[in-house]
This record gives structure tokens, C-alpha cells and sequence, in this order.
């Protein structure tokens, strides 16, 4: 990182939330370990049993409501309030650690987790209490309508006009603790090169899609992104 950038895009995947205790989706013990995608991550498993569903984020809510966000949140909200220029966060993640740490210009493509939608009329609510399938839209009115306001498989991304904006201008493109094998996120690395960024992957180990990126810093993101940012910010004074 050689020069000053007038337009940073970081991108962050749960790797980012797990120095703050929370599970990632992949690793051993990862999310995807214990319960099946398919029935808790798909609109068919939410029409199909749709209380399974919403006890699942029911479960997880409370966890996410208690994490702090650890040293790589806190370095973002350092970037944005001492670098003159823009820096954005596109985060794939459903907890609310980036706000908590003050980032701004956070951009939730897979949704929040103390957010519902209904999906009859359309409102998202906010909520860190327990939904259930037979509760009532305090909005239309209709019942069995609210799902959890988290982007399911096969669901389009949310943000998505203003995350292709932003990746077409941005001149630098920080990915920050994902592996890389879901799509579209996985391919704005691609969107970002092809408009010229320089591209940097900070992740524990070699990703999926690890050749796109010019720079890798292998570790931990609560080290490497603070000391990233230490670098930037050296660029500035
Ligand atoms: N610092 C940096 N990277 C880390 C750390 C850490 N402390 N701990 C784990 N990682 C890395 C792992 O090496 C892995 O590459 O974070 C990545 C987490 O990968 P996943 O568990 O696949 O999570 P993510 O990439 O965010 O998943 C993307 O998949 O299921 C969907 O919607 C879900 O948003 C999620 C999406």
C-alpha cells in the first residue's frame, strides 16, 4: 500500500466477529456444522418450517446482542475518523459489531439479525426479542408473515445498487476475514480489480479465491487490520 487512497471498500466476513466469540460459519466448528443450510438458510426451509427457523435466530440473537467488537472493528472506526478520504464497509455479517465499534457507512449485503421483515407489506422492524411464526405484523396487521430480515440462499443481496457503486470507484479493497466460496461477495474482488483497485486479503489462511487479490496478510484480523491501518494512516500524516 504505496500511496494514498481516495476511496477504501472494506469487505468482512465472519472472521472478523470471531476474536469477539462468535462462531464463523466453516471451521470445524462452525455454524454450518451443527445445523443443515437447507433448513435453516433457504426461503424453501423457512416455508417448510418456518418456527424451526425463526428458534434458530431466536438462539442467536441474545449471543450477538452480548459480543463486543474487538480490535478489527475499532481500527475501521479509527480509518474513518482520521482518513480524509472515503472508507466504506461492506460487511456479510448479520451482527451488529461494526456499529457497536462506531464504523459508519456499514452496508449489511445478507442482513442484521435484530431486524425482521414482513413479508406482506414489506416493513422491517427492529428487534433483539424472539420472533414466532405465528406473530402478528404490528405494521399490516397480517399473521405468520415476519421472518428474520437475514438474506436466505437464493434471496437477492441487499444494498447491492450501492455496493456495485462503490466497488467500481473504490481504489482500494480490503477483504477482512472471509473464505471466499460465496457468491456474489466472493466476486467483488473481481468488480474492484477490474475498475483498478489494489486489492488485500487479510484472512488466518489461504482462501478460495485468494489468487484475485494482489496483497495477503496472514492472521488474525483483531492484529493485522489495526496494523493495516497504522500503515494507511502513516501515508496521511
Ligand atoms: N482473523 C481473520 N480471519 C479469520 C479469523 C480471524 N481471527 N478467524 C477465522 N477467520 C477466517 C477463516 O479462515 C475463514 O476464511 O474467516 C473466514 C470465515 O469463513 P466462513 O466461516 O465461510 O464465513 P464467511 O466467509 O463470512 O461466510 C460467508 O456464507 O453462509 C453464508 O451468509 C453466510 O455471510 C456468510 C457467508
Amino acid at each position: 500500500m504505496t500511496r494514498i487512497y481516495k476511496n477504501i471498500v472494506i469487505l468482512s466476513g465472519a472472521g472478523i466477529s470471531a476474536e469477539s466469540g462468535l462462531a464463523t460459519f466453516r471451521s470445524e466448528n462452525g455454524l454450518w456444522n451443527h445445523h443443515r443450510v437447507e433448513d435453516v438458510a433457504t426461503v424453501e426451509g423457512f416455508m417448510r418450517n418456518p418456527e424451526y427457523v425463526h428458534e434458530f435466530y431466536n438462539e442467536m440473537r441474545p449471543e450477538l446482542f452480548e459480543a463486543q467488537p474487538n480490535p478489527a472493528h475499532f481500527a475501521i472506526t479509527e480509518l474513518q475518523q482520521n482518513y480524509p478520504y472515503e472508507v466504506s464497509v461492506i460487511t456479510q455479517n448479520v451482527d451488529t459489531l461494526h456499529e457497536k465499534a462506531g464504523n459508519k457507512n456499514v452496508y449489511h449485503i445478507h442482513g442484521q439479525i435484530n431486524q425482521i421483515v414482513c413479508f406482506h407489506c414489506g416493513k422491517v422492524f427492529e428487534t433483539w426479542g424472539d420472533v414466532h411464526s405465528d406473530d402478528k405484523c404490528e405494521n399490516c396487521g397480517a399473521r405468520g408473515f415476519l421472518k428474520p430480515n437475514i438474506v436466505f440462499f437464493g434471496e437477492n443481496l441487499l444494498y447491492m445498487d450501492k455496493v456495485d457503486r462503490l466497488l467500481k470507484n473504490c481504489d482500494l479493497f480490503i477483504s477482512v476475514g472471509t473464505s471466499g466460496v460465496v457468491y456474489p461477495a466472493a466476486g467483488f474482488v473481481q468488480i474492484a480489480k477490474f475498475s483498478g483497485a489494489e486489492t488485500c486479503e487479510i484472512n488466518m489462511e489461504k482462501t478460495s479465491n485468494n489468487s484475485l487479490f494482489d496483497r495477503h496478510i496472514y492472521g488474525k484480523a483483531g492484529t493485522a487490520l489495526p496494523e493495516l491501518v497504522k500503515q494507511l494512516l502513516g501515508k496521511i500524516s
